[in-house]
């Protein structure tokens, strides 16, 4: 055990840095720099000279001090801290870090947002990353979630569109913050699968209070593997010690104007002070048995397990006690990615978890500037890391030996025999079927959760949700977009899609008595959901 009791913290202090400075100005190559003021020239007015190499230096590396912000989820603010399971989950899984109550895995989490730009205001309507690097003993995990339990689409392939639809428009680049223009509106009216999450989106959860108030989700259904390779289907949760809260509308438009900073200073200022945010990590099992236990798949990551049906078991807890000391170095060049996992945890074929895996490393390859930046402080596991990689941009390690397998002449690194059990092997699920090109039916029902979701709400609730609607619809210059949107509606519910086309100046759908929450619902009068929405 190191200094700090925590290892990560230990590894952190041997890449701090000189800073501050303890001595004279020097170059990057250690040359103590007597004059930092003046650039050398030709006389007192002349031109400057090429031989300043201190100026050189200094002007170039200023001018590389960026990199590519996120495609997505560009703005954000991190935390370190440790994780502690209540008990044992042996029963169900094999990860290390979830077997021994006595155990502490440090953690970094990185809050984020999802649509605008690293410039961008906080308090916008929009979904929250929750990215949790786990530091384990097996290597590091990341559990990479949202604050809401669904997702857009079902299928990785269409997040391009999906992601180019939320983003500004094109030819202007107009708006950011708010999520409210007629791409994005075009592209959910005519992929209803989008509906179930777009009632979260324009639900009180898109607007946090603050990120030590918010809810976090793994969204997919992922797999526990036991030391048995007994597989259990898991839905991860987090839960905030301190509930989840939100800002009314009027007040996340406030704070955009008064402060944009407002969840990144809360979260900041509350760990300087020591009041540390905590959050409880629950479970949702399915034993693989009950596969097709559900009306919905499964593999579908617009679909909730209700927790009537399946409730959520508390595991552990994860506090953040410590912030980065360098936003760059720590919060920025972090890389999270769902394929990021340690033997006990695996995937399932949901095809948005797939797509995930693929892109997370191929996005971070440009991001961080090629294939070394696992070797960043934040990024690097406590645990050895032993490849036969070598080479590429950033490369900080001087390796020796020869770099390939098998081999006879001493160096390279054998794969790990498995027998004792240490090494990841991946789950023996049973694949069949021919290839193809086509949605599976069992994805096909895109609005009873959505109905059940807007069933579950206080009168309060709707109100805001139907404000929400009209606000974000009201700025839809396409009237077929609207009546679209509002088509759609009708299928979760007729006095929802009435009231929101009463405020956006289009007709209230026809009302085939097709709308999934007909039954379950009593009926909210239209009157009751008018109003301000505050
Ligand atoms: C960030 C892709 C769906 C949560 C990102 C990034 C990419 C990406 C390329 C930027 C990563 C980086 O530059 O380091 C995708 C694709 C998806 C998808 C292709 C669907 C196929 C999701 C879903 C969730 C999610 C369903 C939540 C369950 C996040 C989070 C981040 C992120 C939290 C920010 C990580 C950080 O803080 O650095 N995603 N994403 N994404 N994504 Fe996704």
């Amino acid at each position: 055990m190191g200094a700090t009791g925590d290892r990560k913290q230990d590894q952190r202090e041997t890449f701090r840095a000189d800073d501050p400075c303890e001595g004279p100005l020097t170059t990057d190559q250690g040359v103590e720099v007597d004059h930092t003021d003046d650039s050398l020239a030709a006389g007192e007015r002349g031109p400057t000279l090429m031989e300043d190499f201190h100026f050189r230096e200094k002007l170039t590396h200023f001018d590389h001090e960026r990199i590519p912000e996120r495609v997505v989820h560009a703005r954000g603010a991190g935390a370190y801290g440790y994780f502690e399971p209540y008990e044992s989950l042996a029963e169900y899984t094999r990860a290390a870090f979830l077997q021994d109550p006595s155990v502490r895995t440090p953690v970094f989490v990185r809050f984020s947002t999802v649509q605008g730009p690293k410039g961008s205001a906080d308090t916008v309507r929009d979904v929250r990353g929750f990215a949790t690097k786990f530091y384990t003993s097996e290597g590091n995990y990341d559990l990479v979630g949202n604050n809401m339990p669904v997702f857009f689409i079902q299928d990785g392939i269409k997040f391009p569109d999906f992601v180019h639809a939320v983003k500004p428009e094109p030819h202007n680049d107009i708006p950011t913050g708010a999520s409210a223009h007629d791409t994005l509106w075009d592209f959910v009216s005519l992929q209803p699968e989008t509906t179930h999450m777009m009632m979260w989106l324009m639900s009180d959860r898109a607007i946090p209070r603050s990120y030590r108030m918010m809810q976090g989700f793994g969204v997919h259904t992922f797999r526990f593997v036991n030391a048995e390779g007994r597989g259990t289907f898991v839905k991860f949760h987090w839960k905030p010690k301190l509930g989840a809260h939100s800002l009314v509308w009027d007040e996340a438009q406030e704070c955009q104007g008064r402060d944009p900073d407002f969840n990144r200073r809360d979260l900041w200022d509350a760990i300087e002070r020591g009041d540390y945010p905590e959050w409880e990590l629950g479970v949702q099992l399915v034993p693989e048995d009950d596969e097709f236990a559900f009306d919905f798949d499964l593999l579908d990551a617009t679909k909730i397990i209700p927790e009537e049906q399946v409730p959520v078991r508390p595991v552990g807890r994860m506090v953040l006690d410590r912030n980065p000391e360098n936003f760059f170095a720590e919060t920025e060049q972090v890389a999270f990615h769902t394929a990021n996992v340690v033997p006990g945890i695996d995937f399932t074929n949901d095809p948005l978890l797939q797509a995930r895996n693929f892109s997370y490393l191929d996005t971070q390859l440009i991001r961080l500037g090629g294939p070394n930046f696992a070797q960043l402080p934040v990024n690097r596991p406590v645990t050895p890391v032993r490849t036969n990689q070598r080479d590429g941009y950033g490369q900080s390690r001087i390796h020796r030996g020869t770099n390939y397998f098998p081999n006879s002449l001493g160096g390279g690194c054998p794969a790990h025999a498995g027998v004792d059990g240490k090494a990841f092997t991946h789950y023996a699920e049973r694949v069949d079927g021919a290839k193809i090109r086509r949605r599976s039916p069992s994805f096909q029902d895109h609005y009873s959760q959505a109905a059940l979701f807007w069933n579950s709400m206080a009168d309060w609730e709707k109100r805001h949700i139907v404000a929400a609607f009209r606000f974000e619809l009201g700025k839809v210059g396409t009237v077929e977009v609207r009546e679209r949107m509002v088509e759609n509606l009708g299928k979760v519910d007729p006095e929802l899609a009435s009231a929101v086309a009463e405020g956006i100046g289009v007709a209230a759908p026809s009302g085939d008595g097709q709308s999934a929450s007909k039954l379950s619902s009593p009926a909210l009068s239209l009157e009751s959901l008018r109003g301000d929405g505050s």
